[in-house]
Order: structure tokens, then sequence, then C-alpha cells
């Protein structure tokens, strides 16, 4: 148990200085922004219309239920859940990084979406469809194998009041968005 914990520490410690301060300057612009070009077989792929219907897009939604507002009164906070910083830092994308940008159109009801996995988008967002590579120094990350697991465990831990224990192969396939 104890070295769970402390695995999850190291493990919080280190996605925080990736996934979580890599964005530099870059503000998040929402997923809706990714859904023109990955919403097409043809042209970015399914990512979006997959996203769409799974457990991520729905997690601000979340919040806003009479079962999150009670989670979050017997936690002892005052707010609403759908108010509160503590529970919105894992249910919405950027909401966890200090100092994160948000551009005019981003729309905390969409949960975690794209960019909370793959990175603030406003300058790699019209920029990596022709150059994946070049867009990786504007901030792009597609994270495979330990480096997806540790950032999946930045919420999936057991500072999450609901925590289920976290199986990442079974739990990376059911999001699995790459086709
Ligand atoms: C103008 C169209 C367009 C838009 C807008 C767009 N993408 Fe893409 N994206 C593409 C195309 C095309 C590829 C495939 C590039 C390739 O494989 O060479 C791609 C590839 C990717 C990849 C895979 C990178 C890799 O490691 O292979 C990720 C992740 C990604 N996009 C995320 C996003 C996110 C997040 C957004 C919204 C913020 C977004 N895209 C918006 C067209 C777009
Ligand atoms: C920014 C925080 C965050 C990150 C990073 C994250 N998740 Fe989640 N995930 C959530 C939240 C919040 C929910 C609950 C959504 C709901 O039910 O409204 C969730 C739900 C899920 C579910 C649905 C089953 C369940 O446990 O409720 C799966 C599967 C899942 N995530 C897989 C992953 C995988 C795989 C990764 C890493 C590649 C990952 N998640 C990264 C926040 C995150
Ligand atoms: C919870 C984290 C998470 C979210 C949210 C998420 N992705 Fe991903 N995405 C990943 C991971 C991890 C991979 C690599 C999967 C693998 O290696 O099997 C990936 C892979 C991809 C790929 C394929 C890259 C390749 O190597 O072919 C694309 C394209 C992509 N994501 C786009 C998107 C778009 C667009 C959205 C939003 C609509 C999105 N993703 C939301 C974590 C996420
Ligand atoms: C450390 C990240 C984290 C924090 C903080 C967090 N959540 Fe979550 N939440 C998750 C994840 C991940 C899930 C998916 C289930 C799990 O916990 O494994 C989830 C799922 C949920 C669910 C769905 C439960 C279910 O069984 O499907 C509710 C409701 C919820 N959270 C409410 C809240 C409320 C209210 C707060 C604030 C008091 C909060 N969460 C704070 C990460 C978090």
């Amino acid at each position: 148990m104890k070295n769970a914990a402390l695995f999850i520490a190291i493990a919080l410690a280190f996605t925080s200085l990736t996934a979580f301060t890599f964005s530099g300057s870059n503000e998040y612009i929402g997923s809706k922004s990714c859904k023109a070009c990955h919403s097409n077989a043809k042209m970015g792929g399914t990512a979006y219309k997959t996203w769409e219907k799974g457990p991520h897009a729905k997690a601000f939604k979340t919040l806003q239920t009479a079962e999150a507002d009670k989670i979050a009164k017997e936690k002892g906070f005052s707010t609403k859940a759908a108010e509160t910083d503590n529970c919105l830092s894992c249910h919405v994308t950027g909401m966890m990084e200090k100092g994160a940008k948000f551009d005019k159109k981003f729309d905390k009801t969409e949960g975690v979406g794209c960019e909370a996995c793959h990175g603030a988008a406003s300058a790699y967002a019209k920029k990596h469809a022709k150059d994946v590579e070049g867009a990786k120094k504007l901030g792009l990350e597609t994270p495979k194998d330990k480096d997806a697991e540790k950032l999946c465990l930045t919420c999936h831990n057991e500072k999450s009041p609901t925590y289920k224990k976290f199986d990442f192969a079974k739990q990376l396939k059911q999001i699995d968005h790459s086709k």
C-alpha cells in the first residue's frame, strides 16, 4: 500500500514536470477546434467521434449531478461540485495546471478534452497536419506506453473521491481512438 502511494506520488511529480507544464505560452482552445479534421477518416481519423461518445467528454456534466454535489458536500466543500476547483481539476481540460491560459473559444463543459492529453493546442492546431514531428516542438504530445500511463495516473488516483483501481491496458483500450 505504501509502495502504491509512493509510486503515485512519483508519477504525479514526474507528470507535473512534463504534461502539465509543457504548454508554455500555449492556450487551451477546446476540442471543438479538432472536430473538423478528426471526424473524418480521410483527414485526421475519427478520434473526435470516439472521444465524444466516451467517458471523458461527459466529465463536466457528471459534476452537475446531485450525486456529485453530495460528494462535494461530504468532502467539506461549500460550493456545488461544478463550481469547486478541486473537482474541476480532474474533470476539465487544463484546470490542474498552474498558470494555464484559456482562449475565449474554450468551453469547460467539454470535460476532459483532447488537449488534456495532447497538450494545449493554440500553436500546433493548424500546423501539425502536415508536420507531426515539427508540431512536437509546438507542444503536440502523443504519450505512449509508460508516459501514457503516467498521464492517466494524474487523474486516476486515490485523490479521486470515487477512485476505482486503474487498469492501464484495459482502460486505454476502452478509450482507444487511434483509428
Ligand atoms: C486542419 C486539420 C486538423 C486540425 C484542425 C487538427 N488536426 Fe490533428 N491531425 C490532422 C492530420 C491530417 C493528422 C495526421 C498527420 C500525420 O499522420 O501525418 C493529425 C494528427 C494528429 C495527432 C497524431 C500525432 C501523432 O503523434 O501521430 C494528434 C494527437 C492530433 N492530430 C491532435 C489534434 C488536436 C488535439 C487537435 C485540436 C486542438 C487537432 N489535432 C486539430 C489534422 C488536423
Ligand atoms: C485530466 C484528468 C484525466 C486524465 C489525464 C485521464 N482521465 Fe480518464 N477519466 C477522468 C474522469 C474525470 C473520468 C470520469 C468521467 C465521468 O464519469 O464523468 C474518467 C473516466 C475514464 C474511463 C471510464 C471508466 C472509469 O474509470 O470511470 C476510462 C476507461 C478512462 N478514464 C481511461 C483513461 C486513460 C486510459 C487515460 C490515460 C491515457 C485517462 N483516462 C486519463 C479524468 C482523466
Ligand atoms: C485521456 C487522454 C486522451 C484524450 C482525452 C484524447 N487522447 Fe488522443 N491519444 C491519447 C493517447 C494515450 C494516445 C496514444 C494511444 C496508443 O498509443 O495506443 C492517443 C492517440 C491519438 C491519435 C493517434 C496517434 C497515432 O499514433 O496514430 C490521435 C490522432 C489522437 N489521439 C487525437 C485525439 C483527439 C482529436 C482527441 C479529442 C477529440 C483526443 N485524441 C483525446 C490520449 C488521449
Ligand atoms: C484526482 C482527480 C479527481 C478529483 C480531484 C475529482 N475527481 Fe471525480 N473522478 C475522477 C476519475 C478518474 C473518475 C473515474 C472513476 C474513478 O475515480 O476512478 C471520477 C469520477 C467521478 C464521478 C462518477 C462516479 C462513478 O462511479 O461513475 C463523480 C460523480 C465524481 N467523479 C465527482 C467528483 C467530485 C464531486 C469531485 C470534487 C469533490 C471530484 N469528483 C474530484 C477524478 C477526480
